[in-house]
């Protein structure tokens, strides 16, 4: 799977072998365009997942048969476009945004990608919001993507509340590269890599930011 260097951390994406890639696994039709082109459209943070990252997602979901769903962290909706495009009939997509113009953006998406009866965006403070969700419990998969110093406690929810044999899922789980770093979001992360892999099974994919994949016990 790796020779030396890329066990030591190399890596052989360039930009010209990922949009060839992106292009082969993850193209985008109109709904799914729109939605990753809205933050630069929109003046907003370009921090979606990528092309590929979002079919694994979508992939990942089809793979436990994934109904309930929850994601921690919306923006304009790229991600939950993918996801929400794998739940079967019934399946049902709640995804948490604190900010409302990002909320707005993502209802939009999902109006777009006509998967709006099946996605649910959640406004608020996600700390806020997930106790609320905790009568859908329990859930197939969860994927966090919000705010960094809150990993540990999204993680701890999702231990909580998703089935054995659920998904977690999370993103930047390398922290931008600031992982091993003395700052308290990145010490939030380390603690959310720790009790995963205690709680789940567990793996981090070396993807540029690094993610997380468990495997409720
Ligand atoms: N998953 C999205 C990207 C999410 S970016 C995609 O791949 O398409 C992170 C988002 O989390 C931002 O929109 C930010 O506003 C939101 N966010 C940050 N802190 C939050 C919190 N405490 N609760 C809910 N959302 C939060
Ligand atoms: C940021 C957040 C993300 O989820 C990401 O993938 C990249 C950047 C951020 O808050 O800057
Ligand atoms: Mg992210």
């Amino acid at each position: 799977m790796a020779d030396t260097d890329s066990r030591s951390g190399v890596t052989y994406i360039r930009d010209e072998i990922l949009e060839w890639a992106n292009r082969i696994h993850a193209p985008h039709d109109g709904a799914l365009a729109a939605s990753f082109e809205a933050p630069e459209r929109l003046g907003l943070p370009q921090i979606q997942v990528s092309p590929l990252e979002g079919r694994l997602l979508a992939l990942l979901l089809k793979l436990v048969a994934a109904r309930k769903v929850v994601e921690v962290g919306t923006l304009t909706g790229y991600s939950a476009l993918h996801m929400a495009r794998s739940l079967p009939e019934g399946g049902r997509l709640w995804t948490i945004e604190s900010d409302p113009v990002h909320a707005a953006a993502a209802r939009e998406s999902m109006r777009a990608g006509e998967v709006g009866d099946r996605v649910e965006v959640v406004e608020g403070p996600a700390l806020d919001v997930l106790p609320g969700l905790e009568l859908h419990a329990p859930f197939d998969a969860v994927f966090i993507d919000a705010d960094k110093g809150n990993y540990d406690r999204y993680g701890r929810w999702a231990g909580e509340f998703l089935r054995s044999g659920g998904l977690l899922l999370a993103d930047n789980a390398f922290y931008f590269g600031r992982i091993l770093e003395n700052d308290p979001a990145a010490e939030a992360v380390r603690r959310f890599h720790e009790e995963t892999a205690r709680t789940f099974d567990s793996v981090c994919i070396p993807t540029p930011d690094g993610l997380i994949l468990g495997i409720r016990k």
